[in-house]
């Protein structure tokens, strides 16, 4: 139930490998002390000479003992490894691959050295939580996570752990895509009944576009109104914009400086793919999206403690800033943050990328209404059906690649008229242009139930939310 760590030779994973070493290190030095027969000293060495090759070649990193590969740096040259030209492109600012049907996960899993979210980790989550587990579980949809084992070990012997998710605000409207993240965070809050803290990385939005510190801030607002909307408890929920609190709180910054002491240049140019014409404020803006993993840097809700556990769900274009975080931890004292990894709600043109708000024509907004919803999926949701309806009924269409389908399996809580559509529409007794209203009739009531809901956030609500204070927990 450990991570694994990286792509490996013959399957092979870097940890793998490290303890191979270690082992083989130890039968050596015990060979040399019995002055064993030389040839067999020398086989010995032989395979430990080969074993440090394979290993770097795994991880990037020279064998040291002692020191086991380290997590960000199983995946460096920016999300690529190895035979990097065929590889999907994962970071947090491109999600791209060939396949119709979308980045490949289980890859992913691999070159990113996290753990799969099987069948054991979802009924496990259901026996410790009592609830039925959320569907975007059910379906794979967070697919991917870190050491949810252990948050659930400790939460079974009552050690309670917090949530930390986020926003980059960097455009006044949210697209559909946003709200993945943010619906299952309100299921784990509401079936574990534990804090949030949502980070609205003003900061970063205003070091990476074209934009003035004064809208990101006033999008900062906007979006916490959009998160607000969703449901959380303001009883449990600390909202923050970086702009805000980092001048207000010493120790948010001072674990900033911590972590910026423990991550070199070199490290962050393998993470991210920072180049030297990159301005220093994207250099160090990573220490900043990890500090929240850190329960000190919220004096007013645990209270000083600093060995709170931290679970961080996101989609997995956010795993680079805590692969670094993840790192960093021991060496400063803290423990690693846990995650739970979603893969990406598809751009409407195919799930070769994500939906993406700057691709207009991409994603479905939270502001649109009715009418621009049935058009955009009318238009532009791509089909895996056939070019005539004949060719469709004979031959049926290819859920895997359509678009509205992906969405449906996001959005269409029933499993049993999931599974019929998927085989009525692979039969071809289910015709494009009826998957897509099945599709525009789901969504419609849901976009407009959060526009309403949104309506009702006050700017009051906003300051509630988003001022540091206690919150309804005993730490
Ligand atoms: P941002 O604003 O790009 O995205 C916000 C959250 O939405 C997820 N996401 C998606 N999920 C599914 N399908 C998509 N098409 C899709 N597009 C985006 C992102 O993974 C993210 O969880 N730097 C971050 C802000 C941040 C953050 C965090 C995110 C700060 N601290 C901690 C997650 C966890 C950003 O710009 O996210």
């Amino acid at each position: 139930m450990t991570d694994s760590q990286g792509d490996g030779v013959g399957g092979a994973t870097a940890m793998d490998l490290y303890e191979k070493l270690t082992a083989q290190g130890d039968k050596v030095r015990s060979l040399k002390t019995a002055k064993a027969d030389k040839a067999e000293v020398d086989a010995a060495i032989q395979l430990l000479l080969k074993l440090k090759v394979d290993y770097k070649g795994v991880s990037g990193q020279d064998y040291k003992a002692g020191c086991p590969p380290s997590e960000s740096a199983v995946v460096s040259n920016n999300g690529q490894l190895g035979n990097g030209a065929e590889e999907d492109t994962v970071d947090p600012w491109n999600v791209a691959t060939n396949s119709a049907k979308g980045v490949d996960y289980d890859k992913l899993i691999v070159r990113f050295g996290s753990s799969k979210v099987d069948q054991e980790l979802v009924d496990r989550i259901e026996k410790v939580s009592g609830q039925k587990p959320h569907h975007f579980l059910r379906r794979g949809i967070f697919f991917s996570h870190r050491d949810m084992h252990q948050v659930l070990d400790a939460y079974e012997k009552q050690k309670a752990f917090y949530l930390y998710t986020g926003r980059g605000p960097s455009s006044q409207a949210m697209h559909v895509g946003h709200l993945i993240p943010f619906i299952f965070t309100k299921w784990l809050q509401d079936v574990f009944d534990i804090p949030l803290v949502i980070q609205l990385t003003d900061d970063e939005k205003y070091l990476w576009k074209d934009l003035t510190l004064e809208d990101c801030q006033r999008f900062a607002v906007e979006n916490a109104k959009d998160i607000i909307a969703c449901g959380f408890d303001v009883n449990k929920t600390f909202i923050f914009s970086d702009l805000d609190y980092m001048g207000s709180s010493p120790e948010f910054y001072r674990n900033v400086v911590k972590i910026q002491k423990h991550v070199t240049f070199n490290q962050v140019k393998g993470i991210f793919g920072f180049t030297d014409s990159d301005c220093i404020g994207k250099i160090s803006f990573p220490a900043i999206q990890a500090a929240p993993s850190f329960s000190n840097s919220f004096p007013q809700i645990f209270k000083g403690r600093k060995d709170v556990q931290c679970l961080i769900p996101c989609a997995i274009d956010q795993d680079p800033y805590f692969r670094m975080t993840r790192d960093v931890a021991p060496r400063i004292g803290y423990p690693k943050p846990a995650l739970l990894h979603s893969t990406f709600f598809p751009a409407l043109q195919g799930a070769q990328t994500k939906m993406s708000a700057s691709d207009a024509n991409s994603s479905i907004f939270l502001t649109d209404t009715p009418k621009q919803i049935k058009n955009k999926v009318n238009k532009h949701a791509f089909s895996g059906g056939k070019d005539t309806v004949e060719e469709h009924r004979q031959h049926g269409g290819n859920p895997d690649i359509d678009v509205s389908f992906m969405y449906l399996t996001f959005f269409m809580e029933d499993d049993e008229k999931l599974e019929k559509i998927r085989q009525d529409y692979s039969s071809g007794a289910l015709l494009t242009g009826e998957l897509k209203k099945m599709l525009i009739e789901t969504l419609q009531p849901i976009i407009t139930a959060h526009q309403e809901k949104r309506k009702n956030v006050t700017d009051e609500m906003v300051k509630q939310f988003m001022t540091p204070r206690s919150l309804d927990f005993n730490f």
